[in-house]
């Protein structure tokens, strides 16, 4: 008989069996997979790309550079990072099929096919021997994640030494009356929205309750530091609905 865990985790404001979790999150990215792009742009007022263009500021990718972009999905931030460098190779890991599916078709009508590889797999048990990579990249994927912290620790295993980390994701507002105000946008149009224009009111409210309950900036920074990154950083995009952190393998 198959071992089961009684140790229970958060899904959105839900709490559930660590061990559910992961299908729980591929079954909101199945059903998201195919409007992702568009959704993504539609909520976000297109601001996610300005974030994502921060990433790769910060980032600054150089030619030859071997990127692992986990939690990738359709493959927005390897497009973004392959360009960026000029030549380069990015392998594109997610735990949803789908979501990768959508991502070869972008990157064959880019024809840019021949700098990826597509892989189905968990951030938490990279399938990569230590110090392959020269940057990791995750980009609103850690907080779906069962374990942030193996994640982490994973990300500092698989980067070659001198290897960079980056991390894009929902944060919290440090001032408490502009939290308050993005709450209420948050939590009263993005499922309206998700339900109105993708028929889809779950995964929505899937993805403001998990933002809610991502810990914030510092603490997060705290979990960088743990996984052994130096060099530890992090900076807020728009008043820090998103942040960055930025870490190195020394
Ligand atoms: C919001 S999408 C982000 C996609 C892309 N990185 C972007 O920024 O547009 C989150 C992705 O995380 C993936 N994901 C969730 N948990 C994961 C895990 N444990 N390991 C790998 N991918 C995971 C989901 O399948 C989904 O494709």
């Amino acid at each position: 008989m198959a071992e089961t865990s009684d140790k229970t985790t958060h899904f959105g404001f839900q709490t559930v069996p660590e061990d559910e979790k992961a299908s729980r999150v591929q079954g909101v990215f199945n059903s998201v997979a195919s409007k992702y792009d568009i959704m993504n742009d539609v909520m976000s007022a297109g601001i996610h790309r300005v974030w994502k263009d921060a990433m790769m500021d910060w980032l600054a990718p150089r030619p030859g550079q071997r990127l692992l972009d986990v939690a990738g999905g359709t493959g927005d931030i390897s497009f973004r990072f392959l360009k960026r460098a000029g030549h380069g190779h990015a392998t594109v890991l997610d735990l949803t099929e789908p979501m990768l599916v959508e991502g070869r078709k972008r990157a064959e009508a880019a024809q840019m096919a021949d700098s990826l590889d597509w892989v189905v797999g968990d951030a938490m048990a990279l399938p990569f021997p230590d110090n392959t990579f020269d940057v990791y990249s995750i980009s609103f994927g850690i907080r779906n994640v069962t374990r942030p912290q193996d994640a982490l620790n994973e990300a500092f295993r698989v980067l070659r030494p001198g290897g960079r980390l980056m991390v894009l994701e929902f944060s919290q507002l440090p001032n408490p009356a502009m939290q308050k105000l993005y709450d209420l946008y948050s939590f009263n149009v993005i499922p309206r929205m998700g339900q109105l224009i993708a028929n889809d009111r779950d995964s929505y409210q899937y993805l403001v309750e998990s933002i809610r309950r991502f810990p914030d900036q510092e603490t997060f920074l705290g979990m960088v530091r743990q996984a052994g990154f130096g060099n530890a950083k992090y900076r807020n995009l728009t008043m820090g609905i998103a942040a960055l952190h930025s870490g190195w393998k020394l």
